[in-house]
């Protein structure tokens, strides 16, 4: 479903490496959750997925087609949330899903299940007529949710999604990303958050400087032992301690 092969980017010319030849398979029916510390590379890869970002070294397919060869097929395949909240404020949030709806060409009766579906879901009935500049940190994340998920993309590609979201709205959101790859889609999306990751993730992959370090099931990284994601995490990326005290 997402194809990335021996993928690099760098940036300032060639001084920052953000990406290192990383290359990652993400199965129908999978949730992949893509962890690593501050600056490893998780949003430059997601911005490359995305097609926002051009690639230096490699290549990027979403349902089998190119993402920079054929970008508008791959893009009608997928649903990106940025990590920021870069978003048209001076629109009501219903004009922004009305607006997202056309640009992927939506028949009437889908998108207004969908709009409605997810204003119901995520509370945002009474918001939704509100100019998206009046709203709180949370109530953007689930207005930028709500236009990614609406055309039904088979991929979901969330860069920290569960980011300014109350605890029922991540609650839901999870139930949504099983939901969607119970069906056979697909979920790749980033996260700090590793108690999420643990229960959500059927594969994980672990970037640091650039290279993925692991890429597996819990089970996988684990190698022997229960340790917890935590620990793995923090001994794969040379962030554990032996000496706290
Ligand atoms: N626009 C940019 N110009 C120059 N360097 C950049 C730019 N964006 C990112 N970088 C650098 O690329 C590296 C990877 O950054 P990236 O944003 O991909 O990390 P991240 O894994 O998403 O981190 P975080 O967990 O903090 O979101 C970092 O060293 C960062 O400083
Ligand atoms: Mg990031």
């Amino acid at each position: 479903m997402l194809s990335i092969k021996n993928v690099s980017k760098s940036y300032s010319k060639g001084k920052v490496k953000a990406v290192d030849g990383i290359s990652i398979e993400v199965m129908p029916g999978e949730i992949f959750g893509f962890l690593g510390p501050n600056g490893a590379g998780k949003t430059t890869t997601i911005k490359m997925i995305a097609g926002i970002l051009p690639i230096d070294q490699g290549r990027i397919t979403i349902a089998g087609h190119d993402i920079e060869k054929e970008p508008l097929q791959a893009k009608k395949s997928m649903g990106f949330v940025p990590d920021t909240h870069d978003i048209y404020e001076r629109l009501t949030g219903i004009e922004y899903l009305n607006f997202i709806a056309d640009v992927f060409d939506m028949p009437s009766s889908q998108r207004k299940t969908n709009i409605e579906k997810y204003l119901e879901m995520f509370e945002m009935k009474n918001a939704a007529g509100q100019a998206i500049k009046s709203y709180s940190h949370g109530m953007k994340q689930k207005i930028i949710l709500t236009g990614a998920l609406l055309h039904e993309p088979s991929l979901w590609l969330l860069d920290e999604p569960m980011t300014g979201l109350d605890p029922k709205a991540a609650h839901l959101l999870k139930e949504e990303m099983n939901t969607h790859c119970a069906k056979g889609n697909t979920v790749f999306f980033s996260t700090h958050v590793l108690e999420v990751a643990e229960k959500l993730c059927h594969r994980l992959g672990i970037i640091n400087k650039g290279k993925i370090i692991a890429v597996g099931t819990l089970e996988e990284l684990r190698q022997k032992g229960d340790a917890s994601l935590e620990s793995i995490f923090l001994d794969l990326t040379g962030e554990k301690r032996d000496d706290h005290a």
